[in-house]
């Protein structure tokens, strides 16, 4: 929730997509409380055991790459990495239970830069941990075109979360004003200071709303 600055008066009535969402806590968490929330992810196209399999991974490399790279890391806000390491368990738990129970409802498998859903199908998605993380090997071409893509399927607003790379610097991804640029003339592109922070740097969200 803090990633994207959400609080429960604005996600009241919101028909909310979670993009790349992995095995991530937030649809279990919200579609239980009983908001309206899609998750969307390729790994959505294996079963449960290998998805259960992958989710425990996700966790394990976590943990690895984080060892070692405690400099990198703002752990003021975890505290330190017991805390860290206790709520990702609860979350891969809570995310394992739900995908059991909710595989091809909530959780419905696609692929950016295209998206298996209808124009301005949702009014808010979220992608987290995928784009500007990884600019390395995701090209700018496939960030502009899956935001585009986010916003065809979105009605109100598109959220990214962070801006940041895996260089860990701190400094935002070299197409974040790329993006910024490119997007001037069709929507509405603001960077927005946010609670969360684990990366160093990784205190920004962009939000992207048509004007
Ligand atoms: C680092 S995880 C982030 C998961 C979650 N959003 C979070 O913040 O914890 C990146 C996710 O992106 C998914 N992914 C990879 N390529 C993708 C693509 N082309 N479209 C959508 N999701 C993709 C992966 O399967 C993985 O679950």
């Amino acid at each position: 929730m803090s990633m994207f600055k959400l609080d429960p008066e604005f996600l009241e009535e919101k028909t909310i997509l979670d993009c790349a969402a992995g095995t991530s806590s937030f649809t279990p968490v919200m579609g239980n409380q009983g908001y309206n929330v899609t998750a969307l992810d390729p790994i959505y196209g294996l079963g449960y055991g290998l998805v259960e399999e992958r989710s425990i991974d996700d966790f394990h490399t976590l943990i690895k790459a984080h060892s070692g790279l405690e400099h990198k890391v703002d752990w003021s806000f975890f505290q330190n990495s017991k805390n860290m390491i206790e709520e990702r368990i609860e979350s891969c738990k809570e995310f394992i239970d739900d995908y059991k129970v909710f595989k091809g409802l909530r959780y419905v498998e696609g692929k950016l830069p295209q998206l298996p859903f209808t124009n301005n199908q949702f009014s808010l998605t979220l992608c987290s941990h995928l784009l500007f993380l990884y600019d390395d090997r995701l090209d700018y071409q496939f960030h502009l075109e899956s935001i585009r893509e986010m916003l065809r399927v979105t009605a109100g607003e598109v959220r990214i979360y962070p801006l940041v790379n895996l260089q860990g610097n701190g400094e935002k991804s070299h197409f974040v004003n790329l993006i910024k640029e490119d997007l001037t003339h069709e929507v509405n592109v603001e960077l927005v200071e946010v609670d969360y922070r684990f990366r160093k740097g990784g205190n920004e969200m962009m939000k992207i709303k048509r004007e």
